[in-house]
């Protein structure tokens, strides 16, 4: 079943490089980012594991836990956790979720059988901390992902929960957003600072 934002994340339990869990559990109060990878032992995957384990600090700041997920099993990653760490730079330093049964990557929908066999492709779950999904991406076998833009709806995310404002097109943290269209045009300039109405359905401000 393909999963929509807004739904609940489905929760699971699951042998990880860090012990057993139960996801809802794991990751209660936080946000979560969770991924799959195709397979251990291969490129890209390598350098995406390496990725997310330079950027703990990046996630821990946002209240962020990492978890990966491939259909490999428990020792297969255990015995790849050190090129992960020769790639990178960084131990691997969150968990990564064994499925060799495929209950996780049947019940995120994760494997798409027209990309050639049965392991998981590369998604993104972003979910708050209310196990909300709040972002979904789905990237072929053969690309990388981009960590730096994972990060960055994060903080878009956690801006417009925390303002009625959205973010423009290519938005960086610190740079202008958009006031919300619930919000009068004199609410906005009583509220932001550098309203600026350029139609009356977008108005700029300065980032709160
Ligand atoms: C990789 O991680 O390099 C990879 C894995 C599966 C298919 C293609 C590339």
């Amino acid at each position: 079943m393909s999963i929509r934002l807004g739904d609940e994340a489905p929760n699971f339990r699951a042998d990880t490089t860090d012990g057993p869990i139960d996801f809802h559990e794991w990751k209660s109060g936080s946000w979560a980012v969770l991924f799959s990878h195709p397979a251990d032992f291969t490129p890209v995957c390598t350098t995406e594991l390496g990725r997310t384990a330079g950027l703990q600090d990046e996630f821990s700041k946002r209240n962020v836990k990492t978890i990966a997920v491939s259909v490999d099993s428990l020792d297969s990653h255990n015995g790849w956790a050190p090129d992960i760490k020769d790639v990178g730079g960084v131990p691997l330093n969150f968990p990564i979720i064994a499925d060799p049964d495929r209950t996780v990557s049947m019940s995120y929908d994760m494997i798409h059988p027209g990309e050639g066999d049965s392991s998981t492709v590369r998604s993104v779950f972003i979910i708050d901390p209310t196990n909300k999904v709040r972002l979904t991406l789905t990237y072929p076998k053969s690309v990388g992902r981009n960590f730096d833009e994972i990060i960055r709806v994060i903080d878009a995310l956690q801006l417009t929960d925390s303002a009625p404002v959205s973010t423009p097109a290519d938005w960086t943290p610190g740079s202008r957003v958009i006031v919300a269209p619930t919000m009068s045009t004199a609410d906005a300039k009583a509220r932001f600072a550098n309203v600026e109405e350029v139609k009356p359905y977008l108005r700029w401000a300065s980032q709160p």
